[in-house]
This record gives C-alpha cells, sequence and structure tokens, in this order.
C-alpha cells in the first residue's frame, strides 16, 4: 500500500477491508508484512539469475522515497497492481480476442482479458472496452486505425463490393492507401499542451495525417471553443482530438462533441492523463468524454494508478475495428499486464478512489494558490484538474531545463514544459508541470501542498542563471548548495511523515 498509514483513505487496496466489487479480498490474505515477504522473495529469486537487476530494483525504490514525486504523469501503483504482472501470465501468447484466439490454451488469458475489460466498462460507463494496448501511444495508434477502418476503409470495400482487403484489385488498393495516408486530424498544438502522438511530425500520428492544431486564447491560456469551431469548419477533419498532457483545465466534451458532429468528424477524446479523476467521479457530466465521445482512450498509469498501459474506449460502433488492434498495430497482448489492469480497475470502482480523485485536484488547487500567493505566474491562473503548470521565465528568470534541475537539488523531481509560443522552444522551455496524483496517493493533503509551493518558490527564487561564454546559459545555473540542502531536508522531513509503500521493508 503506497499511502501511509496516515493516510489510509486515499491509498490503494492494502487493507483486507477494501474488497473488490467484484472479487472479495479472502480473509487473512493480505497481512501487515505480506508486502515485505513478498518482495524479499522475488528479490532473492531475481538475484539467482541477475544480481545487478535486484540491486537496481531495490536502488529505484530507495530514489522514489527520496524525492518529492510531482511528476503529472506518474504514480505509485499499488503491490498488488504490481506483484499481479511478474508472473507466467506473461509467458502466453494470445493474439485476438476473447474467445476468437489465434493460438490454443488461451482460456485463463481469456478470463483474464474480459473481466479487465468488464471493469473498464463499468467504471467508465463505457458501450465497449479494448484493454489490449501496451502503452498510451498503442492506445492512440489503435484508436486511429479503428477509425481509419471504419470511415475509410470500410465504406471503400462496400463500394468496391470486396468483403475484405485481400479481395482488391492491385490499383483499388492503391487507392485505397493513398486515401488512408491523406485524412486530416485536429487537435491542441503542443505548446498548448497537447501531445505528441496527436498528429505531430515525429510521432507515426504525424506521418499518418494531414494535422492541424487549435490552441489556447492568448490572453486567457484557455481553451476558444469558437476557435477550434472554425478551424473545424474550415478544414473538415476526419477525426478531432480533445485531450492533453499539459492543460490544468477541464474540458467542455460536449461543445467539442458538437463541433465534431457539426462538421461530421469522429470526435475522439485521449484521457491518459486525467482517466483517475473521470474514474474518480469527479469529472462528470459535460467534463466526462464518455458519454460524449465516439472513441476515448487513455493510459492506466497516470492518475489512473495502474500499471504501465493503455485501454480504448468506443461506442458499439467501432468496436468491430477496435477489437482488430491486435495484430493490426499492436503485438500479443500482455496478459500480465491486463491482470494488474484489472486489480487496478477494481481498486478504482472502490469509493475510496472517489475521495483520492478529489483529493488529488484539491491538492493541485493547494498547490496552485501556495505558488500564486508567493508570486508565481501560473498558466491559465490556476487548475481545476490535477495539474499546475508554472511560467518559470516570468516567474523567476529561469529556463524550463534550470527549473527542473535546482528543484531536483532540492529533492522535488518535477519535468520541464512548454508554455504557448515558448521563446526557449521544446527542449529549455519557459515552464515546468507540477501534478498531485502521486503526492495524493501518499497521503499529502493541503497544507503540505502548500509547504511543497514553499520549497519550490524557495528554491527557484534563490536559482539564477549561470554564465557561459558571454551571454546567459539556458541549461546551466547556480543555486546555493545551503539553499539546496535546505530544500532536502523540507522535502525529506514531508516523505518521513508519508513514506512510500510504509509496510515494505527491504
Ligand atoms: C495525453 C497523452 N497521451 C498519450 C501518452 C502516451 O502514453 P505512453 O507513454 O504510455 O505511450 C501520454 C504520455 O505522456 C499522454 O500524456
Amino acid at each position: 500500500m503506497p499511502a501511509s498509514s496516515a493516510a489510509a483513505s486515499s491509498a490503494p487496496a492494502s487493507s483486507a477491508s477494501a474488497a473488490s466489487p467484484a472479487s472479495p479480498q479472502p480473509e487473512g490474505v493480505r497481512s501487515e508484512g505480506n508486502e515485505t515477504i513478498a518482495y524479499r522473495a522475488a528479490l532473492q529469486v531475481i538475484a539467482g539469475s541477475e544480481p545487478s537487476i535486484a540491486q537496481f530494483i531495490v536502488e529505484e525504490l530507495a530514489a522514489q522515497r527520496r524525492q518529492l514525486k510531482l511528476i503529472a504523469s506518474e504514480n505509485y501503483a499499488s503491490p498488488a497492481v504490481l506483484l499481479a504482472m511478474g508472473n507466467w501470465l506473461s509467458d502466453k501468447y494470445a493474439e485476438g480476442v476473447p474467445g476468437r484466439r489465434m493460438y490454443a490454451g488461451c482460456e485463463v488469458v481469456d478470463k483474464v482479458e474480459t473481466l479487465a475489460a468488464e471493469h473498464a466498462r463499468e467504471l467508465f460507463g463505457a458501450e465497449f472496452a479494448y484493454v489490449q494496448p501496451h502503452s498510451g501511444i498503442d492506445a492512440n495508434l489503435v484508436a486511429y486505425w479503428a477509425i481509419l477502418a471504419n470511415r475509410v476503409e470500410a465504406p471503400y470495400l462496400e463500394a468496391a463490393s470486396a468483403g475484405h482487403v485481400n479481395d482488391l484489385t492491385d490499383e483499388d488498393w492503391a487507392d485505397l492507401r493513398r486515401k488512408l495516408g491523406s485524412q486530416r486530424m485536429l487537435g491542441m498544438s503542443l505548446d498548448a499542451g497537447g501531445h505528441l502522438t496527436h498528429g505531430f511530425r515525429p510521432n507515426i500520428s504525424g506521418k499518418m495525417f494531414e494535422q492541424s492544431s487549435y490552441g489556447v486564447d492568448a490572453a486567457s491560456g484557455l481553451l476558444d471553443y469558437d476557435e477550434v469551431a472554425r478551424l473545424a469548419r474550415e478544414l473538415r477533419p476526419l477525426i478531432l482530438v480533445a485531450g492533453y498532457s499539459a492543460y490544468p483545465r477541464r474540458i467542455d466534451f460536449a461543445r467539442m462533441a458538437q463541433i465534431a458532429a457539426d462538421v461530421g468528424a469522429t470526435f475522439m477524446v485521449d484521457m491518459a492523463h486525467f482517466a483517475g479523476l473521470v474514474a474518480g467521479k469527479v469529472l462528470t457530466g459535460d467534463h466526462d468524454p464518455v458519454p460524449h465521445a465516439d472513441v476515448v482512450t487513455t493510459t492506466t498509469h497516470k492518475s489512473l494508478r495502474g500499471p504501465r498501459g493503455g485501454i480504448v474506449l468506443a461506442t458499439a460502433a467501432y468496436r468491430e475495428q477496435v477489437e482488430r488492434g491486435c495484430p493490426m498495430v499492436l503485438g500479443g497482448p500482455l496478459a500480465h499486464v491486463m491482470a494488474a489492469k484489472a486489480v487496478a480497475l477494481a481498486e478504482a470502482r472502490r469509493p475510496a478512489f472517489g475521495d483520492y480523485a478529489q483529493a488529488i485536484v484539491d491538492n493541485a488547487r493547494a498547490l496552485a494558490d501556495g505558488l500564486s500567493r508567493r508570486g508565481a505566474r501560473l498558466l491559465t491562473g490556476g487548475t481545476d484538474n490535477h495539474l499546475v503548470v508554472l511560467d518559470v521565465a516570468a516567474s523567476y528568470g529561469l529556463t524550463g531545463r534550470q527549473a527542473e534541475s535546482a528543484l531536483l537539488d532540492a529533492g522535488v523531481v518535477t519535468n520541464r514544459n512548454s508554455i504557448p509560443a515558448d521563446p526557449n522552444g521544446a527542449w529549455y522551455t519557459s515552464g515546468i508541470r507540477l501534478g498531485t496524483p502521486a503526492l495524493t496517493t501518499l497521503g499529502l493533503r493541503a497544507a503540505e501542498l502548500d509547504e511543497v509551493a514553499d520549497i519550490i518558490d524557495t528554491t527557484l527564487r534563490a536559482t539564477t542563471v549561470a554564465t557561459v561564454g558571454t551571454g546567459p546559459s539556458r541549461a546551466r545555473y547556480e543555486l546555493d548548495g545551503s539553499v539546496a540542502d535546505a530544500g532536502r531536508r523540507r522535502s525529506a522531513e514531508l516523505l518521513s511523515r508519508f513514506p512510500l509503500y510504509p509496510e515494505l521493508q527491504l
């Protein structure tokens, strides 16, 4: 259980009382100390084959215990989730879907996948859930090709009176491939907080689609729905994508769905970052993408607090094509990870997860307020989700790269992030992104997040730009060792009150 005992309500399941609605924990299976016994034994077994890896696993735990984790895309999964991945389910090949596999002997994997999909469907209220994607990028790739198959390939086959792509003539096949490769997508720009997988050139999605972006209003930093509608009318994309990795506000998905419908676009939402807030019913109504989108993708390891992986949710209309994810773009499913997804989703279906999701948002607001009160400039002026984007150039005269490094010296781990029209570009950046899912799992609450805001502000105020040659560096910085030491001590003090995996002693 990641959370400290002082804040058990936010924790993934560790107590015997926190039973899954689908499969109650047998009495006595989880007792105090089980995690320590399990991991000590596992590490001994691993050390028998490669002692260095056993050592690195222990080192990583120590490193994570030393740092205040404010990376918005990370979390701490429960030992139950982590342990569900370390077993022989990994050894089975199971291309296909439950009941329709390319390999014999998949009866157990069928049960695993069916249970995980059932939990996902129930949790999010989706018509269909596909739990095979190995990551968020894979979930998006499945979604894009499912939409292309549904909107471009299927009508083409019908018009050609062909039942299958193999039935097409070589000329028709070449023609269809050209059509598949020339579709338009409209998504959020990278510097406004969009994601590389939403049609940007370095990612395969940028090579597949003619992509255009909508940004945010220059003055408010908020999404401008009228501008999105104008662009959609002008470009008439096949797919309108919503979702972000660094936008600190809620999105009106009902409005976005209407914009998509008005131009005949498929509406897809990538909720990788905020799936935990949807699962915990903090984002509801117009802010819940599932009732409004044709296809919703997510990662499972961010605010949802599961294993590394992805999920695609879809309306019944897209089910047939989404189910072809493997082998269309995915290799054989990772049965051990699907098992861990089922465990995490079962945890997310418990009422305590709703409290956790609400605490993530309350903590983000406390962090934002704490930083603002100390004079920092935040994009959009604050947050109403799980993340805060701090403009470190305007606030402290630093690049994101300098701020990220200085904060690490003070025991705070973050990541640098572009801001709209970033003068420092995507590598050095002018912002840092701060997220609260991980610290909330540990049990920190508003008072502690104000303390975190003070550690951040004090450290960055004391950080100055180093000179390289004749000019200012965008990477090097100066920070008095005593300030860094004080920051590390304060971070360590917080972590000692809210330890990571407190019942785990290796
Ligand atoms: C919005 C969004 N989509 C997709 C991804 C990709 O997820 P993964 O790293 O699991 O492939 C991320 C990860 O950063 C993300 O933030």
